[in-house]
């Protein structure tokens, strides 16, 4: 027998305490982090924490800033799903442990994508040697003009310059733009200059939260219409990606069988994704706060199941008769945004009532 299937056997078929090297608490481990002077806010990450009780302590120490990603393989494993890791935020190879978690979870064998800004080449090599990942997403929030005056001079083509880079070394690019009142009529002819240079263009519609609620989201029926010009683009531009829930409510009027929504499963909020940040908070979405647990300090399984994930899941009560539900649900974050109870109050650019 392999040692890997040695182990994992041990591990499945055995609880932790039955084990010969079980610890009750992880001192001598926990003693040798606090020698070497690191500050309570300290990245750590467990890299092959399994039933170890290591992260627990060092929580119990005050040390805030950890990171298990065993928990989700066992997660998975238990639930028999696969997992996959997205790394994300305002720029994640800036953070300083980037490199470890990215080698942590391509070891684990989860599916990694990195939504990430543009980067030096040799970063990018870097992390090909690790493993491809399976794509690299930037954003661009309209043409040239538009998009540097949202995300600084020089930002346009310096992305540009980035998804070449991509294509050169095999790694499938994807670009997303935020649609607001502003850009959605820059979103085609975008498209149309990035012909050739991405594997795939996405467009999501703006939550207005953060430093997005400065900015507006067009009318319902301005974007209804948008959808139809959009989808016709997408039947002659085979890069066009389809993701927005609410494209099933045209689909459904055409009488065209529906897609899997914007994760899937309509809004998969809670149920086949989670936003975990650093200190281990989780959210229901990582687009509005949906608080549903710290991962740290209760576990994933314990998060997944909590009564706020579970609401979550439910989606809003608003849909819950509608035809479509099982793969829309509108965005919550959308609808959050609005100033709405997402829970209660439909995404306001549903348009299923002109059906
Ligand atoms: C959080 S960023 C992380 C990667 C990188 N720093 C960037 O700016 O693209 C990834 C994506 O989040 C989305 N995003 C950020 N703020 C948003 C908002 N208020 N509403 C909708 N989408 C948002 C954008 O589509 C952006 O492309
Ligand atoms: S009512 Fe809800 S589920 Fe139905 S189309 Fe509108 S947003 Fe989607």
């Amino acid at each position: 027998m392999l040692p890997k299937h040695h182990w994992e056997l041990v591990y499945t078929t055995k609880t932790p305490q039955r084990v010969s090297w079980y610890q009750a608490r992880a001192d001598q481990s926990v003693r040798l982090i606090q020698q070497t002077g690191l500050p309570l806010s300290a990245s750590i990450i467990d890299v092959g924490g399994g039933a170890s009780t290591l992260v627990d302590d060092l929580l119990h120490e005050g040390y805030r800033n950890l990171t298990v990603l065993d928990d989700l393989q066992r997660f998975c494993r238990d639930r028999r799903v696969s997992g996959a890791v997205s790394l994300s935020g305002g720029n994640p190879l800036l953070h300083p442990d980037f490199t470890a978690i990215y080698r942590a979870a391509a070891e684990r064998d989860f599916g990694l994508c990195i939504l990430g800004n543009p980067a030096p080449r040799g970063r990018i090599e870097e992390l090909v040697d690790i493993r491809m990942p399976a794509f690299f997403q930037v954003s661009l929030e309209g043409l040239p003009e538009h998009n540097d005056w949202v995300r600084g001079a020089g930002h346009f083509e310096r992305t540009t310059k980035f998804l070449r880079d991509l294509r050169e070394l095999g790694v499938s690019s994807m670009v997303m733009l935020t649609l607001t009142e502003q850009n959605i009529g820059q979103v085609l002819p975008l498209a149309g200059r990035l012909r050739g240079l991405v594997d795939d263009f996405h467009f999501n519609r703006l939550a207005m939260v953060g430093e997005g609620a400065n900015l507006r989201l067009p009318s319902r029926e301005r974007y209804a219409r948008f959808l139809e010009e959009y989808l016709e683009a997408a039947g002659r531009n085979p890069a066009l990606g389809i993701k927005d829930n609410l494209i099933n409510i045209i689909r459904r009027e055409r009488g065209e069988p529906p897609f899997g929504g914007c994760t899937g499963f309509g809004c998969g909020a809670a149920f086949n994704f989670i936003a975990l940040l650093p200190d281990g908070e989780a959210h229901a979405c990582r687009k509005f706060p949906s608080p549903i647990g710290n991962v740290v300090r209760d576990g994933l399984a314990a998060v997944y199941d909590s009564a706020a994930a579970h609401s979550y899941r439910g989606g809003c009560s608003g849909c819950r008769s509608c035809p479509v539900r099982p793969v829309c649900g509108g965005c919550l974050a959308v609808a959050h945004g609005f100033g709405l109870e997402p829970l209660t109050g439909r995404d306001p650019l549903c348009f299923f009532d002109r059906a």
